[in-house]
Formats: structure tokens, sequence, C-alpha cells
């Protein structure tokens, strides 16, 4: 690409959020502050970027997401530094880094960047929101935690979803699993798509949540993690379907769920919307990973977390038509024909009252600025003319309903404007 046709476009796989949708982010990121808040999760803001041994001890050199898709670069001093790929081993190394009193309970809303391949609902730069709780082993830490999530995408008006749970097992239990997967899928080798019997020594877990025809032909009898649980872990599974059940949030097991990272341990659990196509219809995702903060030089502490993909939860919304946001629009829009000061100062004068005020610029003719105040959505034109200056009056002019203009003088616009506001900062 000519280097002056990219000065002018946002890099493949990125792209801006214009008003009004993101005026849909804002409300969108406000519910889940109320939610996580609500619930003891105070907002933690972290680096954007770290030094890659976070992610790489973090989230395991193996992982497709260390492996193949982070961004990763050395800075003008030589120190290796990635962006970030997602949020849960920032959280962690700030755990480690600051010792808070646990459980600590942390809820944040950041950009993640993945080199994958771009599509519809995935991205070089995606947004999450997400909770992380480091330093409780309680199942039903679990259970706040996954009940959180799914109380988000319901207040945001979601139905068709669905969310699924496994567990992963722990250091006593998984590794004699997998080997035992290992050995049954060795004998089935042929079977794999390319790339999982490449990887079938390092990883055969990630073998069971392939799509391809020929990896679902040889997982569909083998033996499942969930039966093969040690007892601690079995028991910390069956309280976390009980505490699921008892709030009434809806879940089933998905023996096949393995995760991308390395971090995971007994719960995990993902979102999938109904209404998007299945390559992208996660709309959330998330576990326990009770080995991580000792992975990044901290002592052994629990912890479980998840991560909501901002814009694959906004494309559900629009396919299931719910949540629309429309901004509100201002009370009122100033137009000056006069050419005097009232534009700027009357409009400062209705912001400083706590309105919502806005005008034109570069003395434009009466019909362009009417036109301007018409599209704005506001509620009045407040027009000042040649005769209004002389007279020290405003002409109010309803644009929304069937009210009358009236001429009210200069000092008493703002209180005028103020008395049709509905109460509440309601929107029109
Ligand atoms: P993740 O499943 O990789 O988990 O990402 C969380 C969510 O981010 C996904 O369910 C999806 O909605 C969204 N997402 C991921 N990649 C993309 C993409 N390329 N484009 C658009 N959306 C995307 C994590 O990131 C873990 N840190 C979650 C977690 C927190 N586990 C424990 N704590």
């Amino acid at each position: 690409m000519a280097d002056e046709r990219r000065a002018a476009r946002a890099p493949t796989g990125t792209h801006d959020i214009l008003w009004p949708e993101s005026w849909r982010w804002e409300g969108l990121v406000a519910a889940f502050a109320d939610e996580a808040e609500r619930a003891g999760y105070g907002l933690l803001q972290s680096p954007m970027f770290e030094y890659a041994e976070v992610f790489r001890r973090g989230i395991g050199e193996a992982s497709e997401v260390v492996g193949k898709e982070m961004y990763e670069f050395p800075d003008r001093d030589g120190q290796v530094l990635a962006l970030r790929p997602e949020g849960t081993a920032s959280v962690v190394r700030a755990y480690v880094e600051h010792h808070p009193v646990p459980p600590f309970k942390a809820w944040y809303v950041t950009p993640a960047f993945r080199h994958e391949r771009p599509q519809a609902g995935r991205y070089r730069q995606h947004h999450q929101v997400g909770v992380e709780a480091i330093g409780a082993a309680d199942p039903d830490l679990d259970v706040e935690v996954v009940a959180l999530a799914d109380g988000f995408y319901r207040r945001l008006g979601l139905s068709d979803f669905t969310l699924k749970v496994n567990s992963m097992g722990d250091e006593a239990c998984r590794p004699a699993y997998v080997e035992r997967l290992g050995e049954v899928l060795a004998g089935r080798r042929e079977l794999l798509c390319d790339e999982h019997r490449a990887r079938l020594e390092a990883n055969p877990l990630r073998v069971l949540d392939c799509k391809r025809d020929g990896c679902r032909a040889a997982t569909a009898d083998v033996p499942r993690l969930v039966d093969s649980l040690c007892d601690p872990c079995a028991a910390h599974f069956a309280r976390v379907g009980e505490g699921l059940a008892s709030l009434g949030v809806p879940w089933e097991l998905d023996h096949r769920l393995v995760r991308g990272f390395d971090y995971y341990t007994r719960t995990t659990f993902e979102f999938a919307s109904g209404a998007i196509e299945a390559a992208q219809n996660a709309i959330g995702g998330g576990g326990r990973y009770d080995g991580l903060v000792e992975m990044l030089g901290g002592p052994p502490t629990p912890g479980i977390g998840f991560g909501i993909g901002i814009e694959r939860v906004l494309i559900a919304c629009d396919k299931e038509g719910v949540f629309p946001a429309d901004p509100p629009p201002p009370d009122a829009f100033v137009v000056d024909v006069a050419g005097g000061s009232s534009a700027r100062d009357l409009t400062a004068a209705l912001r400083r009252a706590g309105l919502r005020a806005d005008r034109a610029f570069d003395g434009r003719s009466m019909k362009a600025q009417m036109k301007l105040a018409d599209r704005s959505g506001a509620a009045v034109a407040l027009i000042v003319g040649p005769g209004e200056l002389a007279g020290g009056t405003v002409t109010v002019r309803p644009l929304r309903g069937d009210g009358e203009q009236r001429t009210v003088p200069l000092a008493e616009v703002v209180g005028e404007v103020l008395s049709t506001r509905p109460p509440n900062g309601e929107v029109r």
C-alpha cells in the first residue's frame, strides 16, 4: 500500500468508533461498571503494554495468542514489550506487584491486540470488559463471576445465548487425562486435521474443540475430562453447577470446551450467541486460573475471571434488536444571525446551567443554521437576529412537538429552556 494511502486509514483489522455508535459503547461500559461495582469489583487501569514476559509466562508460549498473534516489539531501549492480547495476565501482574488484600476483585475495560485474520466479529484490535477475582478458591466465587456476566447480557436485553461450562481439572488430575487422551488420539492420527496432527504431542486437549470434521470424528467417543476429575475438582464442579442452578442461570456441560490459554484450571466457561455466525459467536468467556499468580512470581493464589468482547456483544444486540441507544439531543441550538456575541455567550450560559446546547460556527446563513439546528435533534432553536439583538430578546422556536414560538428577554432564556426540560435528564 502506498504511504499516502496508509496515512489516511486505520490499520487492517482495526476500526474507529464514531458517534452515535460510541454512545452505545459508553452505555455498555456504564452498565457493565454498574453490574461489576454492585458486586464489589473496582476499576483497574493498567498499561496497554507489558514486558512480553508477562504474557509468555502467563498465557503460555505454546498458545496461539502468544505464539502467532501477539504484537511484540523491542522499544527504543531494547526492552521487549508486547501490546496486551487479553486482560487477565496484566491484572494478575498488577496483583503480584501491589499485593492488595485478597480477594482482590477488579473490573476493566480494555483494547486487546491480536494479529488475527480479520473478518466480521474478529479484529486485530478488539475491546473487552471483564472482571478478575484473585485470592479465593471458593466455588461460590465461580458462581458469582459467571452470574455477573449472565446478568450483564440480560440487562442489555440479550436472551438468545447459551452458557457452556466445563472443568479443566487441576495438576492432580489433568496430566493423567491428557496423557490418556494423547494415546487415544495418537491411534487416530490419520483422522486429525493438519494443524492438530502436527501439535498433537504438544497439546492433545486442543483437538477437542477443533471444529473440523476429522478432529470431530476422532474425538467423538474419547474419554471426557469431567469424568476423570479428582475428588476435590469434582466436588468443586458440582458446587458450581448447583450454584448456577440455584441462581437461575441456565448452563450446559460442554466437555469439549477447552479455552486457548494455558492458565486455566477447574471451571471454564463460554457464552455463545445464537444470533451470530458460529465462527465468531463467543460473546464472552473465562475461567479459573489457580496457578497463574505463581507463574508470574507471586505466592500460590487462586483466581477466576472473564472477558466479554464489546464488538461481538453489540453485533448480538443488533441481531436481536435490543439495546438501541439514541444519544440525547441538545436541549437547545443557538441560531445567531446578528453576528454579535449571543451564540458564544448564550451557548456557554446554557451549558453552565447544566443544559445540552450547541451552535453553528463561521457566520452561516439563517437557512443553513436552521438546518443544522433541525438535524441536531434539539428541542428548540434560540434565534437571535438583528431585531432580537436590538431589543435584548431571543426568539424561542420549538423544533419538536407543537409548542408556540415566543419571544423571551435574553436574561430569562436559560430559565425558560430549563423549565421545559424533562425531569432527571430523561431523553425527550
Ligand atoms: P478470550 O475468549 O480470548 O478470553 O476473549 C474474551 C472475549 O473477547 C471473546 O469471548 C470474544 O467475545 C472477544 N474476542 C476475542 N478475540 C476477539 C477478536 N479477535 N475480535 C473480536 N472479539 C474478540 C480472554 O481474553 C480471557 N482473558 C478471558 C478471561 C478472563 N479468562 C479469565 N479471566
